[in-house]
């Protein structure tokens, strides 16, 4: 007689198996870091390479101590000056660092030569990293700000010649919005800018993109227009949620869904009208430019088209309003820029700038170069490399040998780290010192507001010239500006750096 087996209760079993993939993870886990970390090894010595410091992380590799201080400078709006610390906290002079999260490596730099070979000199090593192209297809359909490789060329290509310059500064637009947000500002009552700006950027973005504006600074009687606006802020701020906690891209989101098609929708009739009618005209009365029409001369499709303009408008839209909103914010603050402005500004009295003399306005352009430096917008930017490479410096303990990057591997560069250095701007980098510009020359990579390579900003004159423009037509129309908001200036980021508290003033027409 045979003994019946004894029957295990099936939670047991379950127990088991959890236990069996759980010990399955662990294993190969340590398996790949030992085989990585010899295979780093080899490669890296025999390329004269050698690891930089790494992050003194409190909880070994796990990294999670340092994610909660992250997470915690961003409640308190310091993060740009938390990446700051993470290079100064690993040592004196470090300008390139291993870090990790959750046990995951990835490199820090704010070496101008390391940003350089990855922007530039090593483009080709390098590619977009996963989650910001799986981002940009969920919710911009693709286009040119979440692809790399030959699409991206593709893309660029077709764009550049839309971006030319003197095509797209016509004062003569911006100048109809200008009196529109004039309008929008109580003489001597508080106001807002930070929530003006956005829709001043989008009424000029619909105009040059789509060529009619969602007018939404005129009270939006359009309710399209304000529903374009809702849904476009629903996808900019998913963006940003997805871009720094990318699993979010795998969880269904009905509201998104809904925004992209509604955005989609809109930008594909009004491509459609823009094409299909008669040639238009500007405020000032020249061919009016816009931007689908000279897409569709480059051979894009309808469908290419409508992408790459909402492409477009991401890219330009809160970043110009939140460049406007950090001048205003100091402008308030600090009378004593303001007056050397308005000196600079006397020769035009109360007339419109052209776009010429809006370059010519040297101390207003060291104002927002200045800006940029102390709080570049986009402050933390990364790729991944798409094949074994190396960063030229960073490595070993004098920190000038270069360092081995695995394929797959993750560099953050940030811009912010790179333009408070002192050994590059000096003692006083967190003072907002316009003249310091008089003399300064960073390189093409020790100043990257806009970037740098191939891929850089092809929208930044527009953005400087918008920026300057809507900046002395403020100081034309308003005498005085008081500031509201207290305190230092709260950096608030998700993606894109804004105030925190807001841009309170109160204009006056009287001094
Ligand atoms: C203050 C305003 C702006 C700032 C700070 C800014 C900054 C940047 C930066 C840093 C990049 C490079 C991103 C990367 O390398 O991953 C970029 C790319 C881009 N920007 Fe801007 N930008 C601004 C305004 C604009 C405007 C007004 C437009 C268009 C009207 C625009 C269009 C684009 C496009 C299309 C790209 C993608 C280029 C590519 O990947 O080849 N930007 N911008």
């Amino acid at each position: 007689m045979t003994a019946s087996p004894i029957a295990l209760p099936a939670t047991v079993d379950a127990r088991t198996a959890i236990y069996s993939v759980f010990g399955f993870i662990i294993v190969y886990q340590i398996l790949s870091r030992l085989y990585n970390g010899i295979r780093d090894y080899q490669l890296s010595t025999s390329n004269g390479c050698q690891p930089p410091p790494t992050y003194p992380h409190k909880d070994g590799v796990l990294g999670l101590h340092h994610l909660l201080t992250l997470i915690k400078a961003k409640k308190i709006n310091r993060v740009p000056t938390a990446f700051c610390e993470m290079f100064d906290d690993t040592g004196s002079n470090v300008n390139t660092i291993g870090h990790y999260v959750l046990g995951k490596k990835s490199y820090w730099t704010r070496d101008a030569d390391n940003i350089k070979a990855i922007l530039h000199s090593s483009f080709q090593d390098w590619g977009l990293p996963p989650a910001r192209k799986a981002t940009f297809d969920a919710c911009l359909g693709g286009g040119i700000f979440g692809v790399d490789g030959a699409e991206w060329e593709h893309s660029r290509a077709m764009l550049k010649p839309s971006f030319n310059k003197t095509q797209m500064s016509d004062t003569a637009t911006l100048e109809k919005h200008a009196q529109k947000l004039i309008t929008r500002i109580p003489d001597g009552e508080e106001v807002d800018l930070a929530n003006l700006f956005p829709l001043l950027t989008m009424d000029v973005g619909t105009e040059m993109l789509f060529g009619e504006s969602v007018d939404s600074l005129s009270i939006s009687e359009l309710k399209q227009a304000t529903e374009f606006t809702h849904c476009f802020d629903y996808i900019v701020h998913t963006i940003s949620k997805h871009m720094s906690l990318p699993f979010l891209t795998r969880l269904p989101d009905p509201k998104l869904k809904l925004c992209v098609d509604f955005v989609n929708r809109f930008a594909e009739g009004v491509v459609d009208q823009t094409m299909s009618s008669e040639e238009k005209t500007s405020a000032g009365g020249k061919k009016k430019y816009i931007f689908p029409t000279e897409l569709a001369k480059m051979g894009l499709s309808q469908k290419q088209i409508q992408i790459e303009v909402i492409n477009i408008m991401f890219a330009g839209r809160d970043t110009t309003a939140a460049l406007l909103s950090l001048i205003w914010w100091y402008l308030a603050k600090r009378p004593d820029i303001v007056s050397k402005i308005r000196n600079e500004l006397e020769p035009l009295g109360s007339r419109a700038p052209t776009t010429e003399e809006v370059k010519k306005l040297h101390y207003l352009k060291n104002v927002v170069n200045e800006v940029l430096r102390l709080h570049p917008i986009n402050p933390l930017n990364s790729r991944t490399a798409i094949r074994d490479t190396t960063l030229p410096r960073g490595g070993g303990p004098d920190g000038q040998s270069p360092v081995f990057i695995r394929k797959g591997q993750q560099v953050m560069f940030t811009s912010s780290g790179l333009q408070r250095r002192p050994d590059l701007y000096g003692n006083d980098v967190m003072e907002l010192k316009p003249e310091r510009w008089n003399t300064l020359k960073p390189t093409a990579f020790e100043y990257i507001p806009f970037g740098g390579g191939p891929r850089i900003c092809p929208g930044q004159h527009l953005a400087l010239l918008e920026a300057s423009y809507f900046t002395v037509r403020l100081l034309q129309e308003f005498q005085s500006v008081e500031p509201l908001n207290e305190g230092p200036f709260q950096e608030a980021f998700a993606i894109l750096v804004t105030s925190g508290d807001g841009v309170r003033v109160r204009f006056s027409r009287t001094k």
